[in-house]
């Protein structure tokens, strides 16, 4: 086959969103002369419009709702038409479930920090008695920009949250005073605050979807805490390239994602980490996916936070280029959804 047909589902987000892959997909159809439809999934006859084409990609976002109910199921039954999808079980298995890939992760051999997802009340409780090492992060399985992660910082304080978390729970969606105080504080001038004012809208649309998405509760995850970082990596893989975004702890506080102080110091980047992201991305068989990775401060390995493909595309062209698994630099930067459709093209032209 030479030129595979693709399908780009319109997602909720598409023309709402600088994050959306949706327009970087349409480019590369249209720059590679590939026959190509943009198709929006709510429509009457989309998925027998969808299972005519080769490959599907679809940049689902874990804000919306109804994406995150049907999204996933109707990739997998594209595949079972012999569509190659995007993102496959491998990236949507786990995508903004953390519970999900602890297990995943930990079922994989995938370092992690040692970490504790809890069923029932009693299992928090027995946790306190036998493990009980304070301060402890808890964090919600969904979420982003470190807006469902917080520190706990003794025992009372975990029975009142284990009571919370297995009664009323808590509302999944993004803190938006929590969000703006980070923007604000992690803002270098007033040309950078002006930037960040003008994507707000995208902002208020996703706090908009986010509301229709069930609470949380039901259960208590707790992570070791790794003390003393002053940053965490994003890391992202697709196929043999590696790129990456640092991003600073905010002041006074332990969480890095989300805040906006964003740097791109290529040294952080060692083969320790080249060799961990390019291994777990093997193993989970992903096609791209980013990884939020810390070296843990009493050893120096690097372990993996956290899973998604659902990081900003362009905040990643920012690093200026990539690594190859060897380690060496190349002044391409990574464009994931582009490497990654590209990837799937020719695995399916059998390039
Ligand atoms: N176990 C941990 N120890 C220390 N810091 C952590 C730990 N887990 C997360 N963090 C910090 O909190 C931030 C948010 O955590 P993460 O699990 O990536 O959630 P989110 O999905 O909100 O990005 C990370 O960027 C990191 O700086
Ligand atoms: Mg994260």
């Amino acid at each position: 086959m030479k030129h595979p047909s693709v399908a780009i589902v319109r997602s909720d987000f598409h023309d709402r969103h600088s994050t959306s892959w949706g327009h970087v997909w349409l480019e590369y159809c249209v720059d590679a002369d590939l026959p190509h439809s943009l198709i929006d999934w709510r429509g009457l006859g989309a998925f027998e419009a969808l299972a005519k084409h080769d490959i599907v990609v679809w940049h689902y976002s874990h804000f919306s709702r109804d994406e995150m109910l049907f999204a996933r199921s109707i990739l997998v039954a594209l595949k079972a038409v012999g569509c190659r999808v995007f993102p496959d079980v491998a990236d949507s298995d786990h995508f903004d479930d953390k519970i999900a890939q602890s297990y995943l992760l930990k079922a994989l051999g995938i370092a992690m920090p040692k970490d504790y997802p809890m069923h029932c009340r009693s299992a928090v409780d027995e946790w306190i008695r036998d493990v009980g090492e304070f301060p402890v992060v808890a964090k919600l399985r969904t979420g982003s920009g470190a807006s469902n992660v917080r520190l706990i910082t003794s025992a009372d304080e975990l029975r009142h949250y284990a009571k919370r978390m297995f009664g009323r729970g808590f509302s999944g969606k993004p803190d938006t005073v929590f969000k703006i105080k980070s923007n604000v504080a992690s803002a270098r001038s007033l040309k950078d605050i002006v930037k960040r004012l003008k994507r707000a809208p995208e902002f208020f649309f996703s706090l908009r979807n986010a509301r229709g998405l069930p609470r949380e509760r039901g259960y208590v995850y707790l992570q070791e805490f790794m003390p003393g970082l002053d940053y965490d990596l994003k890391v992202v893989v697709v196929g043999d390239q590696l790129s990456f975004i640092g991003r600073s702890v905010r002041a006074g506080d332990f969480r890095a994602s989300g805040g906006g102080g964003l740097f791109y110091e290529r040294t952080l980047i060692d083969q320790t980490i080249i060799d961990s992201a390019f291994q777990a991305a093997d193993t989970l068989r992903s096609d791209c996916t980013g990884f939020d990775m810390i070296k843990d401060p009493r050893n120096g390995q690097p372990v993996i936070l956290e899973v998604s493909y659902g990081f900003s595309h362009t905040a990643l062209l920012g690093s200026g280029g990539h690594f190859d698994r060897e380690g060496n630099w190349h002044d391409t930067p990574l464009n994931a959804p582009r490497a990654l459709l590209d990837r799937l093209v020719k695995e399916v032209t059998g390039q």
